[in-house]
């Protein structure tokens, strides 16, 4: 058996439940195009990138603009969001993970984010946890949004592993995708039904032990 050499985390869903503020926000720009948005519509926005986000939701609403209204929307959306999350602090972190990341940090497991956000970084900061990571790969360093493995393979790259030494921990379905693409194990943070395609699910961090991992 492979030992495990590191561990992959997505932020928003993983560690942070940030989709109630991306709902706010994309809910908000809909509402001012003259329609409306649902939580259902928002749970096929989940660890998809800001522009596909933007098509999907322009597409929901019956909506089309050249490329350049695009940006000025999403510039928007992203304002809004950015102003919704300047008060979120370490009570904001999900159970669990704090006592997961110690567990690894002290049983030298490296730890990276692997996140499509580009307010990843800013976020971590805000809960206090950004020295906990060995790697940052987030939405600024990637070319190719998930399901591509892109992100996970430069995770895996920054802390000079193989693919195959890694765990990735995600909550969308597209991240699961990308995880296997890479040919990583991966444990899917939430429901079963919907992220059969991990290798584990669990609800939250706080169902992990090391003794999980190494099964
Ligand atoms: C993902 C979220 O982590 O990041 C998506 O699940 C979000 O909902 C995407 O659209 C991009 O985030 P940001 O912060 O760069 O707009
Ligand atoms: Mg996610």
């Amino acid at each position: 058996m492979t030992p495990i050499k590191a561990c992959i985390f997505d932020l928003d869903g993983v560690i942070v439940d940030t989709a109630k503020f991306h709902y706010l926000a994309w809910k908000r720009l809909a509402n001012e195009l003259g329609f409306d948005f649902t939580e259902e519509d928002n749970e096929r926005l989940k660890g998809v990138s800001r522009m596909d986000s933007l098509n999907i939701l322009l597409e929901i609403g019956g909506v089309e603009v050249d490329d350049k209204v695009k940006d000025e929307l999403a510039r928007k959306k992203n304002e809004w969001y950015v102003e919704l999350i300047t008060h979120m602090d370490e009570k904001e972190i999900l159970p669990g993970t704090t006592e997961f990341l110690t567990l690894l940090k002290e049983n030298g497991i490296k730890i990276s984010l692997g996140s499509a956000s580009k307010n990843a970084k800013m976020i971590l900061e805000k809960i206090g946890i950004v020295h906990m990571f060995d790697a940052i790969i987030d939405g600024t360093d990637i070319t190719k949004a998930k399901p591509d493995p892109e992100v996970f393979l430069l995770g895996a790259k920054a802390l000079n592993v193989e693919p195959g030494e890694c765990i990735v921990f995600e909550d969308a379905v597209s991240g699961v995708e990308a995880a296997i693409s890479a040919g990583m194990y991966v444990v899917g943070i939430g429901s079963k039904e919907t992220l059969y395609k991990a290798n584990d699910v669990v609800k939250s961090l706080a169902d992990m032990t090391l003794d999980r991992l190494a099964k």
